[in-house]
């Protein structure tokens, strides 16, 4: 069942997601060279915890830290480690999850390293331009597949891949509720999207081909044909002609 959220669930998203972008803009302005995961796991964990919240994905099914770090052709579910450190030329996939007075804000953005070549600027670029290719079907009347498929037609239209072993998801007293979001499929299908639905988009987009693998550890998924990849994500609520961005920061937050 997807739940439509009151006035009140909302502002309290609104509060949960800003704490969200905070650790985010902490984490982009530490991101240099010889930096470990575990460090700006950190810096996202006192970020989030120092604004009352708690981190969503910390021992979320077990999982050990605070964020997620995913480097090159890891896709999603990196776990920080001091032994992990960030090179020049590097991307890094950062996903974040922050609970606010019971509700959920989840985020993900990729950043360059140092000196980043022209390649991986692109792989990035088109994966947040497929976010918002997406968001801008996320609108009262349409159909939930409508933002899959914008997703997955652009990205492939770039001669990209689309991740389909994992998909975006509703948001709010969980983390992951109603309904899944995949980026992919048929337009004009699943639930007629409706104000006050709260949902992560997220496409997780390969240089490559699609597939992917998980590692030993049940958590690292990197692409199966080592291929680069890059993962953006917003939570956002259905609001009366459009969609609002929850996981975004004070002026930034425009109504869309
Ligand atoms: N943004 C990811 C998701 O929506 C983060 C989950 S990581 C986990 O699934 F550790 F919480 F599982
Ligand atoms: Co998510």
């Amino acid at each position: 069942m997807i739940s439509i959220k009151s006035e009140r669930e909302i502002a309290l998203m609104v509060e949960a997601g800003r704490i969200v972008a905070l650790a985010h803009k902490a984490i982009k302005d530490a991101i240099k060279p010889g930096i470990s995961t575990l460090e700006l796991d950190k810096i996202a964990y006192d970020v989030i915890t120092s604004h009352g919240a708690t981190p969503s994905f910390l021992n979320y099914e077990g999982y050990p830290a605070s964020i997620c770090a995913s480097i090159n052709n890891v896709v999603i579910h990196g776990i920080p480690s001091d032994k992990i450190k960030l090179k020049n030329g590097d991307i890094i996939s950062i996903d974040i999850g922050a609970c606010y007075k019971g509700y959920h804000g989840d985020s993900a953005m990729t950043h360059g390293v140092g000196e980043v070549s022209p390649k991986r600027i692109e792989l990035m670029k088109v994966t947040k331009e497929a976010l918002f290719c997406g968001l801008s079907f996320a609108k009262p009347g349409n159909r939930l597949s409508d933002i899959s498929h914008a997703v997955e037609e652009y990205v492939t239209s770039r001669g990209y891949s689309v991740v389909k072993d994992f998909t975006g998801h509703g948001v709010g007293r969980n983390l992951h509720e109603d309904p899944m979001v995949p980026n992919y499929g048929a337009a004009g299908h699943g639930p007629v999207l409706r104000k006050g639905m709260t949902l992560a988009i997220e496409p997780m987009v390969n240089v490559g081909r699609s597939g992917v693998r998980i590692l030993a550890d049940g958590w690292t998924t990197v692409t199966a044909d080592k291929s680069d990849s890059a993962h953006f994500e917003h939570s956002i609520v259905i609001t009366d002609d459009g969609y609002k961005i929850l996981t975004i920061e004070g002026d930034e937050n425009v109504k869309k």
